[in-house]
């Protein structure tokens, strides 16, 4: 039951800003006892009002038929959906201007939903390289089991190659999903999205289907990239990361229009990869900060990013503001992104034995996996995340046994400044 003074996205003649939106769109007090937050609604099931009304909410929820207009869906069981998704999806829907969001239970139930939507056998995946490990095993090997191949590009920008890529993938069969990840995972390579676009537009006209584009807009989204505006079809997340923003919760999205989310949410409800009501809840809780917290990362990144550069000890800062101006990956950052976000990589002089000595003497920056939480985290690319990564791959994008990457999170820019130059000491 929506009320309509809470799904407001203007005032009059102004239009309010995500900042505003994400503390009360979607969400009626007086439906709740006044709560003015959200309750947990920890519940498995809904109760219907008549026989009536469960045969028609049983419809609308699997597509069968379409609500009457300015009525919801109804609530019938929480694998297919709850209040507390629904508060949340609205609010990230508004955030990244989309018309539909949907939230599941991870960044790769939200990956791999989305894909076995839009892929039958016989099908290929172009896909951008590198992606997230879990991603790049998705594509690459779990879904060859189910007869789809995949093929991928080194290089997001470079035309011809991401051009003689698309070829290599028809010729093996219909392509019907582009999987790009941009910036990547850790050397912040970029993916020009409008040219992916043009070129599935090219590939539409000769195999008689578009791809679905598909975008991890995890390392930089909603707050600093939105990538359905320039031409991708879903955005998809690993809100585990800067969304959730205090690792202490494991969760994802999907966002896109009315008609591409339709038949993904109708597979998350017969597979059941939906959030549950109390991660869905925290969600909410973390959208409320989560300008402040993406910002403050932003900026310290950067006074982190300019002591490593001139830091003795270290051999290259892999930061998108320090790409050189005729840098193609510069272009695309410029026109694409509105902040670098702070999640980035350095290669110490050295190799692996000063990459571990400098991560063994961090004592403020925590080693882990992971990224985009409240505390700074570091970790070796090369021996963790991307351990899986064929070597002759993690030489070709650029990982090498000297990379370390940095989740910068919103301490005192000066602690964090401190505790790496003790550590480059080593
Ligand atoms: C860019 C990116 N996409 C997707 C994922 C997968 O997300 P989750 O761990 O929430 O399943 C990750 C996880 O590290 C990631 O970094």
């Amino acid at each position: 039951m929506k009320v309509d003074r809470y799904h407001k996205l203007r005032l009059a003649n102004h239009v309010l800003h995500p900042e505003t939106l994400m503390l009360g769109y979607g969400y009626d007090p007086l439906l709740s006892e006044g709560a003015v937050k959200p309750p947990v609604f920890l519940t498995s099931t809904f109760v219907f009002r008549s026989a009536e009304e469960g045969r028609d909410f049983f419809d609308y929820t699997a597509g069968r038929r379409e609500p009457p207009q300015g009525e919801g869906r109804g609530l019938v069981y929480s694998r297919f959906n709850h209040p507390n998704s629904e508060i949340v999806e609205d609010r990230l829907a508004a955030y990244e201007q989309a018309e539909s969001c949907i939230l599941f239970s991870s960044g790769m139930s939200a990956i791999a939903t989305t894909i076995l939507t839009f892929t039958r056998p016989g099908d290929v995946i172009l896909h951008s390289q590198p992606l997230y490990g879990g991603t790049e095993t998705l594509v690459s090997r779990t879904m060859t089991a189910y007869g789809v191949g995949a093929v991928g590009f080194a290089d997001g920008v470079d035309e011809p190659i991401m051009r003689e890529a698309a070829e290599t993938a028809m010729a093996k069969g219909r392509v019907s999903v582009i999987m790009i990840e941009t910036p990547s995972n850790p050397l912040n390579t970029m993916v020009d999205i409008r040219l992916v676009s043009r070129i599935a537009d090219d590939m539409a006209k000769r195999q008689k289907h578009r791809p679905i584009i598909v975008c991890d807009n995890t390392l930089l989204g909603p707050v600093f990239q939105r990538p359905l505006p320039f031409g991708a079809d879903v955005s998809v997340y690993s809100l585990t990361k800067y969304v959730g923003g205090h690792s202490d919760l494991i969760a994802g999205a999907a966002m896109g229009t009315e008609k591409l989310m339709k038949p993904i949410k109708q597979l998350r409800g017969a597979i059941g990869t939906q959030l549950d009501s109390h991660s869905s809840w925290m969600i909410g809780r973390s959208l409320e900060t989560l300008a402040l917290r993406m910002e403050r990362g932003n900026s310290n990144a950067r006074v982190v990013a300019e002591f490593l550069r001139d830091h003795p000890r270290v051999e290259k800062v892999h930061y998108l503001p320090f790409l050189s101006a005729d840098a193609p990956q510069r272009r695309v950052f410029e026109a694409q992104c509105t902040g670098a976000g702070s999640t980035f990589s350095f290669d110490i002089k050295g190799g692996i034995a000063e990459a571990f000595a400098c991560l063994n003497k961090l004592e403020i920056v925590k080693l882990a996996v992971s990224l985009g939480g409240t505390e700074s985290l570091a970790c070796h690319p090369g021996s963790t995340t991307h351990s899986g990564v064929p070597a002759a791959l993690r030489a070709r994008i650029g990982v090498s046994d000297a990379t370390i990457r940095l989740s910068i999170g919103i301490e005192h820019a000066d602690d964090l400044v401190a505790d790496l130059a003790q550590a480059l000491v080593a």
